[in-house]
């Protein structure tokens, strides 16, 4: 995914529902599992995005209270939004910051249910270094936040099959920046969890969130016209991303849906 220009792209909650490749029918099953076992328990989502996951719970746990971090602050003001909207915004609390660092304090050290999705990152080293992304270290602290019987939702990136040069080349460049689907259920049991149910995202849900990255460059592009002064950067922007994906990491990077049992 890389950013040629610093263009002013409409928002991301826009043209996706998550910002994970994460169908409407998976995030249903998932949001009704969570609040299957709340009660007027807490939730917390790690890298909660704009809130859509955390809401769905609430929706279906009408007693539980859920509070959501994000480093991002544009969407955890979505995510505030969305929750008054709909009439959950004295049960929701969303905060910004780094949740590992700076608001860690301003979580609830212990929870009753936990979502982690596409934020692994948040306990090991930045993205932008390009190493292994440190699944043991985001499962041990999920473990430490959680009360035992707690039900976690577990999610990030995999290789779904060996990694091609032409896959790893947009990605980090190696290898070993993932984990097969097999290692991934190991790890969680490694880390004091059951597991319940493990699966992937389909190649439709990648394909649905890769396009939705590029409705909204086309949106500006018709807003906009070819005559813009940023009209290149952002199509070339869009190429970019289109070729990492369809040349690249398409059906290679995968996606894995854990549902644990804290033991
Ligand atoms: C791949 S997105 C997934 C968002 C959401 N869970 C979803 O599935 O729609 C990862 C999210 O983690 C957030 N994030 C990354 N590092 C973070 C940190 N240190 N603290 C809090 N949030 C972080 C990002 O801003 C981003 O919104």
């Amino acid at each position: 995914m890389s950013t040629r220009a610093a263009a002013p792209l409409p928002a991301l909650w826009e043209d996706l529902t998550f910002l994970s490749p994460l169908s409407e029918q998976r995030a249903d099953a998932q949001a009704a599992w969570l609040a299957e076992g709340l009660g007027p328990g807490t939730v917390l989502d790690v890298g909660c995005g704009w809130g859509e996951l955390l809401l769905r719970v609430l929706e279906r746990a009408p007693s539980a209270r859920a509070v959501g971090v994000d480093v991002e602050p544009l969407r955890v003001q979505e995510a505030g939004r969305r929750a008054a909207a709909r009439g959950l915004g004295g049960r929701a609390r969303f905060v910004t910051g780094d949740a590992s660092g700076e608001v860690r304090d301003r979580l609830p050290p212990v929870v009753d249910a936990l979502v982690v999705s596409g934020s692994s990152q948040v306990w090991g080293p930045p993205v932008e270094e390009g190493r292994p992304l440190d699944y043991g270290a985001a499962l041990a602290a999920v473990r430490a936040h959680v009360r035992r019987g707690a039900r976690v939702l577990y999610a990030d990136a995999i290789w779904s099959r060996p990694p091609t040069p032409a896959a790893v080349a947009p990605l980090s460049g190696r290898d070993d920046e993932f984990v097969t689907l097999h290692e991934l259920v190991e790890l969680a049991v490694g880390h004091g969890f059951a597991v319940v149910a493990f699966g992937e995202s389909s190649l439709e849900e990648w394909d649905a969130f890769e396009s939705g990255f590029g409705a909204g460059v086309a949106r500006w592009l018709d807003r906009h016209g070819a005559a813009h002064p940023e009209a290149g950067a952002v199509a070339a922007r869009a190429a970019d991303q289109r070729a990492a994906y369809l040349q690249g990491y398409r059906g290679v990077l995968g996606y894995a849906h854990l549902q644990l049992l804290a033991v």
